[in-house]
């Protein structure tokens, strides 16, 4: 059975379970939360990865004078990890403002899935401390992924 949380605010602050996020890659966030270039949304996002060889990879939100070239927080430490030479993503934290854990928008969604399999966590974790979790397969379902086409 797979967990994932509705949040419901307060409900899981300071909350322990089976599910809670690694917290090196919760640090790793919020560090990188707190680089954020966000001068247009005042919305801060960082992002940090656990990748399949173990290595924590973190990103955070760079938005643009040109609104449409920002990127997301999760769009940065994929292209990290990729840089790195990792392809597998075994975690992932997003650390967001606020009192709400901010989900991953639907396109990082998909970068997501791209790198990870369908059981692999996603946490979302608030400035307030809140949490909420899912899996990729919750976050996308009936994704479309690597596998219908002939990749590398
Ligand atoms: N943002 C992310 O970094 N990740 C998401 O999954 C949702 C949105 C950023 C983009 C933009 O810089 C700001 O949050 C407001 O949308």
């Amino acid at each position: 059975m797979v967990w994932v949380g509705v949040w419901i605010p307060g409900e899981h602050d300071g909350a322990m379970s089976a599910h809670d996020p690694d917290p090196e890659l919760v640090a790793a966030a919020q560090a990188a939360h707190l680089l954020a270039y966000c001068p247009y949304s005042h919305y801060r996002v960082g992002a940090a990865i656990r990748t399949a060889a173990g290595a924590v990879i973190a990103g955070c939100n760079v938005e643009n004078a040109a609104y449409p070239l920002g990127s997301c927080a999760e769009a940065g430490a994929i292209a990290a990890m990729v840089a790195a030479g990792e392809r597998a993503i075994v975690e992932i934290v997003v650390v967001t403002d606020g009192e709400q854990p901010g989900t991953p928008c639907g396109g990082c969604r998909q970068r997501i899935r791209e790198f990870a399999g369908p059981e692999v966590a996603v946490h979302s974790v608030a400035a307030s401390g809140a949490t909420w979790s899912a899996t990729v397969a919750e976050l996308l379902p009936h994704s479309f992924g690597p596998e219908f086409l002939d990749a590398d």
